[in-house]
C-alpha cells in the first residue's frame, strides 16, 4: 500500500488536513490532489470548518515538479490544480490555511483559495512559476489581485517577489502571524479561529460565505432568500431568545 499523502483528523465541527510529503516539501502530486478531492467530497456532504497545514515545517512547495515536467497540453486543460482549488474555495464552511515556512506556486494558490491564512515568522509566500517556464494557472493570476491588489500581485507574479510573514501580514494576506513557542502553536491558533467560526450558527456562516462569492447581479434578492431561510430556523429563534433573556435578567 502507498503512504497517504495527507493525514486527516476529523471531529464534529472541523477537519484538520495535514499535507504529508515532507521529503519533497509537501509538493502537490496527483495522488495528493485525489486525496484532497476526497476530503472535499466529505466536507460537501457534511459541512465543517477545514484547517490545512503542512508537515515538516513547510506548507507546500507547489505542484510536484517531477510530474509537472511530464505534463502536456491536455493535462493543463484538465485543470488538475485549478479544479481542486476552485472546489476548496466553494466548500460550504470556512477554510483556514496554516502556513509554516514556504507556500510557493500551487502551495500558495491552495492558501489563496482558503478563506483565512495564518502564518508564523517563517512564512514565505510566492509564485515562482515563470521561472520554471509556466504560469500560476491555479488561481493566482486573478485571485491574488483580489486579495492584495494589483501592484503587489504583479510584483509576485511578474517579478518573482516572495513575501515574508511581516509583509504578508501588513497586506492581510496573512490574517495573523503566530509566534511559535512550542510545536503545535500554529495549529492551536487555527483552532481558536475555528472556535470563533463555529460559535456562530453554522447555517448562517455557510450562507454568508456563499453570498460573499455570489455575482453582483444576484444581490440583493439572493440575500433576502437566504435570510428567509434563516428566519425560519429554530436556531435563530433560540439564539435571539437567549440574547433577550440574558438582558432581561440584568439588574
Ligand atoms: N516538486 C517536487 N519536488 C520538490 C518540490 C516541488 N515543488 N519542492 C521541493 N522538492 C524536493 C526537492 O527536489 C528536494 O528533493 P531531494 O531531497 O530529493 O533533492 C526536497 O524537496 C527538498 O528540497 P530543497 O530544495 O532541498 O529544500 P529547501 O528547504 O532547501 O528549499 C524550497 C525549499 C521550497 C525553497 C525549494 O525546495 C524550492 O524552491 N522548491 C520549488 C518551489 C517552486 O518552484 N514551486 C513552484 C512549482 S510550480
Amino acid at each position: 500500500m502507498t503512504e497517504a499523502t495527507i493525514l486527516v483528523d476529523a471531529s464534529t465541527d472541523r477537519v484538520v488536513v495535514t499535507l504529508n510529503r515532507p521529503d519533497v516539501r509537501n509538493a502537490i502530486d496527483q495522488r495528493m490532489v485525489d486525496d484532497l478531492h476526497d476530503i472535499c467530497g466529505v466536507l460537501e456532504s457534511d459541512p465543517r470548518v477545514l484547517l490545512v497545514q503542512g508537515s515538516g515545517g513547510t506548507f507546500a512547495a507547489g505542484a510536484d515538479i517531477g510530474q509537472l515536467r511530464e505534463r502536456g497540453r491536455d493535462d493543463a486543460l484538465r485543470g488538475i490544480n485549478s479544479g481542486l482549488f476552485d472546489r476548496i474555495r466553494r466548500l460550504p464552511m470556512p477554510t483556514i490555511a496554516l502556513i509554516e515556512g514556504y507556500a510557493l506556486g500551487g502551495g500558495a494558490e491552495l492558501a489563496y483559495a482558503c478563506d483565512f491564512r495564518l502564518g508564523t515568522p517563517t512564512t514565505k509566500i510566492g509564485n515562482p512559476e515563470p521561472g520554471l517556464g509556466i504560469l500560476a494557472a491555479a488561481g493566482a493570476t486573478w485571485r491574488l489581485a483580489e486579495l492584495v491588489g494589483e501592484p503587489v500581485a504583479k510584483e509576485i507574479l511578474l517579478a518573482g517577489r516572495i513575501l515574508d510573514a511581516a509583509e504578508a501580514h501588513a497586506l492581510r494576506l496573512l490574517n495573523e502571524v503566530v509566534e511559535i513557542v512550542e510545536d503545535g502553536d500554529l495549529l492551536a491558533a487555527g483552532h481558536r479561529w475555528a472556535d470563533r467560526i463555529t460559535a456562530s450558527a453554522p447555517l448562517a456562516v455557510r450562507l454568508t460565505k456563499a453570498l460573499f462569492h455570489a455575482p453582483r447581479e444576484a444581490h440583493p434578492l439572493i440575500d433576502d432568500v437566504a435570510q428567509a431561510v434563516l428566519f425560519e430556523t429554530t436556531e435563530k429563534r433560540d439564539r435571539m431568545s437567549a440574547f433577550l433573556d440574558r438582558r432581561k435578567k440584568k439588574p
